[in-house]
């Protein structure tokens, strides 16, 4: 039997575009959309979502074409895109390998047991052994292990990712008729930032808030920019220099590091706009950016645009974890 097209990843409509309303927003004079990545969704539980959805379009459409059956993929015991991955090898029938970081605990958790309800072959690795996950003996080994395989990077952020992530910026373009004044999404790996501020191409500003604590993703960032910018009429001038910044102030001291006015804000930002955020990436985004907002960082008359890049599979693991924290329902 022949497995189901892709053209349901490529053929949508554009994940909706909604305008916030807030005493805050209207006494900043501040105008903030909101791109609703997080209602794209495909596969069991809609895992494969946000910018999942963007990142993996293209890789999964590389890997059909190169005729693969099996996509191998890593990431931490919580990862969205390690939810995302086993989702789509549902959707599109693959088979679909998840090397997981750290020991196996005695439970899995939520987003290891949604991934094994998905047929995923998990296998976990010591963190040493992950941090080496890129060698030529590693990956090797995993093929000696798996037969071929579609490798995707930890994050899925790899050219391809880059090229769905561009897509954003087309989406945006054309609902909201205007270039918004600024882009602000959250930086993992990177990938979705530099999808987004290759396709701005200098054209606004894009300010992405890192979740991590480590400083290295601007040369990362720098890094993934290179090829895109290198066949773009940026190539060879400074036009592009000062229009993508990133902030580290807001990542509360990383992954699942968090403080009770995090969680205060996620709650009241469901109550008051009915927009659930995650704890580990766009809740920090959206405080971050209120912050800012509040503090006149930004010009009176700014269009802001935030990007909602999904993430909620990770509440339940996240309120597993810490106590039913998140009252996001
Ligand atoms: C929900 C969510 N938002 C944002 C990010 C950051 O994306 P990137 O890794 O492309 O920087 C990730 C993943 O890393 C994510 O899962």
């Amino acid at each position: 039997m022949r497995p189901p097209p892709l053209s349901s990843l490529f053929r949508h409509p554009p994940s909706p575009l909604v305008a916030l309303e807030s005493p805050t927003l209207r006494q900043a004079g501040i105008h903030l959309l909101v791109k609703r990545d997080d209602m794209l969704g495909i596969g069991p539980e809609l895992a494969l979502c946000g910018n999942k959805w963007r990142k993996l379009q293209y890789n999964l459409q590389a890997a059909r074409d190169e005729g693969h059956k099996t996509l191998l993929t890593f990431g931490g015991a919580y990862s969205n895109h390690i939810a995302a991955v086993a989702a789509a090898g549902v959707a599109f029938q693959f088979k679909t390998i998840g090397i997981i970081r750290g020991e196996q605990p005695a439970g899995l958790n939520p987003t290891l047991r949604f991934a094994q309800s998905c047929n995923m072959g998990l296998q976990f690795i010591s963190r040493q052994a992950f941090r080496d996950k890129g060698s030529a003996e590693s990956l090797a080994r995993l093929q000696q292990q798996y037969g071929s395989y579609y490798l995707l990077p930890e994050g899925g952020t790899n050219a391809l990712a880059l090229e769905g992530c561009r897509h954003i910026v087309e989406e945006v373009e054309q609902q909201a008729g205007q270039l918004p004044d600024y882009w602000c999404c959250s930086l993992g790996t990177g990938g979705t930032f530099a999808g987004i501020t290759s396709a701005l191409n200098g054209r606004a500003k894009a300010l992405g808030f890192s979740a991590l604590k480590s400083d290295h993703l601007k040369e990362e960032v720098e890094r993934l920019l290179k090829p895109s910018l290198a066949s773009s009429p940026l190539r060879g001038d400074k036009k592009g220099a000062g229009t993508w910044e990133i902030n580290t102030d807001f990542h509360f001291g990383g992954y699942a590091k968090f403080e009770p006015h995090l969680i205060d804000f996620i709650n009241g930002f469901y109550r008051q706009h009915g927009i659930a955020l995650d704890p580990i990436y766009t809740g920090k985004l959206f405080f971050g950016l209120f912050y800012l907002i509040e503090e006149g960082y930004f010009p009176k008359g700014s269009t802001i645009l935030a990007v909602h890049t999904g993430g909620l599979q990770g509440v339940a693991g996240f309120n597993e974890r810490f106590g039913e924290l998140l009252r996001l329902r």
